[in-house]
C-alpha cells in the first residue's frame, strides 16, 4: 500500500508531500481510517532513564514539529515519539524550497530552519493527544535570538513543556539555525548545560516529577570534540544524549542531483557516519549516561548495529519517508 502512496507523493515537491501527509495523518488519527497505517507490533519493552518504552524504536524529531499527529505515529507502532523542534515563538523558517529528496541514497537534504508554530501551540496539541507512551519534546532557539541569549529561549521552552513531556531534548545540532552548533563547544556548552540543569531541578521540585533532559549532537564532531562533549554532559548531570542530527558532509552523495543544496543531509547515506559517532561516543561515555542512536537507521541490520554500538534506544526519520510504516515493523520485530 505505501509503495503506491509513495509513488504518488514522490511526483510532488518534497515539502508539499510532507505537509499533505501531516494533514492527512492529523485528520485520520483516532478514526477508523487509521487502518491504513495502524500496525500491531510485538511488545519489546525496555526501561531507560526510568522511563518505560513499549519498544526501543522511536520517531526522530522534525517530522511532527508541532505535535499534530502524535496519535497517528503511535498507531504505526513506534515505541516512543519525539516532537519538535519547537521554539518559544512561532517562526516561518527559511525560504522555500528547503527540502530535497536524493532517492539514489534514500536521503534527504533539508534547511527548514525550525519552522514551527511556537511552544504554546505544541503544548495545546500535546494536551489534545490520547497518547500515553513516552513523548519526547525537542526544543530550540528562535533564529532572531542572539547566540549569547540562547539559554533564555531554551529555559522558556523547558518551563512550558516540562510537565507535558516524558523527556526533553536540547537541540544544539541543527545546521540550519546560524550559530546554533557553536553551542556544542567550550564555555557556551557548559553555561547552557548548567543553566538547564538548575532549571530542570527547580521544575522537578515544583512538579514533584523528574523529567530527563537530553542533548542532541551533530555527526560532524571530531573525535576530540566527542570526548569533550561526553565529559561536559556527564559533568553537568545531563540524563542522555541523542546522536546524531543531520550532516553537512556532502562526500556521501557526491554527484547526485540535489547534492549541492545547502542544509543537513539525512537518510541511508548517513548510516556509517552516525554509527562511527555512536561508537566514539559510547567509548567516551563509558556507560555513564544512555545514548539514543539516530541517523541512517533504515533496516533491521542498521538498527541492530546501532544498538550493538551502545545505544539503548534508536530513532528514525528519513527511512519512514522512503519505506513507509513497514520499516518500523521490520525493525521492531527483528529486535
Ligand atoms: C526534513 C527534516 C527536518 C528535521 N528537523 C529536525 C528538527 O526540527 N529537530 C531535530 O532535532 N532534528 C531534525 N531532523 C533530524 C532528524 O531528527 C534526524 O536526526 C536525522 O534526520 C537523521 O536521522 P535519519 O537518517 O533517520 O533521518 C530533521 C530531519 C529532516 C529530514
Amino acid at each position: 500500500m505505501y509503495s503506491i502512496i509513495q509513488k504518488a507523493l514522490f511526483t510532488q515537491d518534497a515539502e508539499w508531500s510532507h505537509d499533505f501527509t501531516i494533514n492527512w495523518l492529523r485528520r485520520t488519527q483516532n478514526t477508523p481510517l487509521d487502518f491504513v497505517y495502524r500496525q500491531n507490533l510485538t511488545a519489546k519493552p525496555v526501561e531507560v532513564m526510568g522511563l518505560k518504552f513499549k519498544n526501543p524504536l522511536g520517531l526522530a524529531a522534525g517530522l511532527d514539529k508541532n505535535g499534530e499527529c502524535i496519535d497517528a505515529f503511535a498507531a504505526m507502532g513506534f515505541g516512543f515519539i519525539e516532537i519538535g523542534t519547537v521554539t518559544p515563538r512561532a517562526q516561518a523558517g527559511n525560504d522555500k524550497p528547503r527540502m530535497f529528496r536524493l532517492p539514489a541514497g534514500q536521503a534527504i537534504i533539508n534547511r527548514m530552519g525550525f519552522n514551527n508554530k511556537g511552544v504554546d501551540n505544541l503544548v495545546a496539541n500535546v494536551k489534545k493527544s490520547r497518547f500515553d507512551g513516552v513523548l519526547g519534546i525537542n526544543i530550540g532557539k528562535n533564529k532572531d535570538t542572539p547566540e549569547e541569549a540562547a539559554l533564555s529561549d531554551y529555559l522558556s521552552c523547558l518551563q512550558k513543556v516540562y510537565e507535558h513531556a516524558s523527556y526533553v531534548t536540547i537541540n544544539i545540532s541543527s545546521p540550519n539555525t546560524p550559530g546554533l552548533r557553536n553551542l556544542q563547544h567550550g564555555n557556551a556548552l557548559n553555561d547552557l548545560l548548567s543553566g538547564l540543569k538548575t532549571e530542570q531541578l527547580k521544575l522537578a521540585d515544583k512538579f514533584k516529577v523528574y523529567r530527563p533532559v537530553l542533548v542532541k549532537i551533530a555527526p560532524d564532531l571530531s573525535h576530540s570534540e566527542i570526548e569533550n562533549m561526553a565529559s561536559a554532559l556527564i559533568k553537568a548531570g545531563i540524563d542522555g544524549v541523542i546522536a546524531t542530527n543531520t550532516t553537512l558532509d556532502r562526500s556521501l552523495v557526491e554527484g547526485q542531483p540535489n547534492a549541492q543544496e545547502t542544509g543537513g543531509l539525512s537518510g541511508a547515506v548517513l548510516t556509517t557516519k552516525s554509527q562511527q559517532v555512536a561508537l566514539d561516543l559510547a567509548s567516551a561515555l563509558g556507560g555513564a549516561i544512555p545514548m539514543i542512536g539516530v541517523g541512517g537507521i533504515h533496516d533491521a541490520a542498521s538498527a541492530k548495529d546501532r544498538i550493538n554500538a551502545g545505544s539503548s534506544l534508536i530513532q528514525l526519520y528519513s527511512s519512514l519517508i522512503y519505506r513507509g510504516p513497514q520499516v518500523i515493523k521490520e525493525i521492531v520485530e527483528s529486535l
